[in-house]
Formats: C-alpha cells, sequence, structure tokens
C-alpha cells in the first residue's frame, strides 16, 4: 500500500480539540501544517471534513471517511465507508498521502497499522479539550525532532513495523 504519514497537533495530554475548534492559534504551526500537505493527498474523519472549506478541498485530493452512503459532489472529493473501499481507490501516485485526523480516525489508523510515520506537533501549554489524540498507541515509536520553540515542538514519529518509512529530512 502507498505509504501514508499522520499530521496532527496536541497538547501534552493529547488534546486536539474544543467544541469543534483548535483550542490554540499558533501561526508558524499552522504555516507548517500547510506547507508540509500542500497538494496532496489527505485522508480525514467526516466531522474534520465538513469543517474544511471548499478552498481546501480544491487544494487536496481528498478522501473522507463516514459510514453513511454520499454523493461526491466535487472532483476531488471521495467518501469511504471503511477499509476495504480505502483500499480499492487508486491514490494518486504523483501525491503524498496524509492522515490529518480527528482522533477518532487517526485512532482507527493506528490500531489497524495504516500508517508508516507521524508528524505530531506537541503544544507546550495544556488546554481544556472534548476529544483527544491516542498519544499512548504511538509512545513506542522512535521519534525524531524537526522543529522546536517555546510554543511547540514538532516531532518526526516512524512506525517501528513499517518498512517504508523515510528517515530523511523528517518528513
Ligand atoms: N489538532 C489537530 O491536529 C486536529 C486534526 C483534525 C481534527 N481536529 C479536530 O478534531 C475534531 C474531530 O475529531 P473526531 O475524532 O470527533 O472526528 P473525526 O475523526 O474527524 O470524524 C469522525 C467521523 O469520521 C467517520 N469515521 C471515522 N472512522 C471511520 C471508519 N473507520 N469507518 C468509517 N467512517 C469513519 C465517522 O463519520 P460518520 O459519523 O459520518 O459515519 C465518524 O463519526 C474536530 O473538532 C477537529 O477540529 C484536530
Amino acid at each position: 500500500m502507498k505509504k501514508i504519514t499522520g499530521i496532527m497537533a496536541c497538547d501534552p495530554d493529547g488534546v486536539i480539540a474544543l467544541n469543534n475548534k483548535l483550542p490554540w492559534h499558533y501561526p508558524q504551526e499552522i504555516e507548517f501544517y500547510r506547507q508540509s500537505i500542500a497538494n496532496h493527498c489527505v485522508i480525514l474523519g467526516y466531522k474534520t471534513f465538513i469543517e474544511m472549506t471548499a478552498e481546501f478541498t480544491e487544494h487536496h485530493y481528498t478522501v473522507v471517511f463516514t459510514s453513511k452512503p454520499q454523493q461526491s459532489r466535487q472532483q476531488n472529493v471521495h467518501y469511504v465507508s471503511g477499509l476495504e473501499e480505502f483500499k480499492k481507490l487508486r491514490l494518486p501516485a504523483d501525491k503524498k498521502c496524509f492522515m490529518i485526523g480527528g482522533a477518532q480516525l487517526a485512532k482507527y489508523f493506528l490500531q489497524h497499522n495504516l500508517l508508516d510515520d507521524f508528524i505530531l506537533t506537541i503544544i507546550n501549554n495544556r488546554y481544556a479539550g472534548d476529544t483527544f489524540f491516542p498519544l499512548e498507541l504511538i509512545t513506542n515509536w522512535p521519534r525524531k525532532l524537526l522543529q522546536q520553540n517555546a510554543d511547540f515542538a514538532i516531532y518526526h514519529y516512524f512506525n517501528p513495523t513499517s518498512e517504508s518509512h523515510s528517515q530523511v529530512d523528517g518528513i
């Protein structure tokens, strides 16, 4: 299967959202995220998808996981009901593939060992939240620090069971 990289941000306790919004605003972190996934393929859960702008989906080959059958009105947007349908998709060969969340989809991809590596930003401050990244599922993965400042650190985690992970240049 094509290499898939997770990319998300959480606080030290795994918080990723409060009331369907990011609890923090760090423009430099958002810029890193935007540049990393720009024009590539993104895989996301339905709850995360409904918050995305039309502009976002225009610029990414978008795969949305949902159990409810959907008719896509955008050429770039593909709905899948689960792993079986996902594996039938012909993901563009010239694009990288990123699983961008939310928590439910990240947990599913990690539990099914579908990710080769993970770019995870850990925000330094603690925030109130209602949605949590399953940190316990990657704590055993070796990691490399990509960037650090007073607000956050960005780590590249490598799935120890994956054969296709790249140790070069972070992503
Ligand atoms: N901090 C970050 O890096 C980050 C990243 C992304 C999102 N977020 C935040 O996370 C929140 C959403 O996360 P979430 O965990 O609540 O939801 P989510 O993972 O985005 O979406 C959950 C929905 O995706 C579908 N889904 C998930 N796994 C599936 C599977 N295996 N098969 C079929 N469908 C599946 C289901 O849709 P149906 O109900 O339609 O079946 C499910 O209700 C938002 O507030 C967003 O802002 C934060």
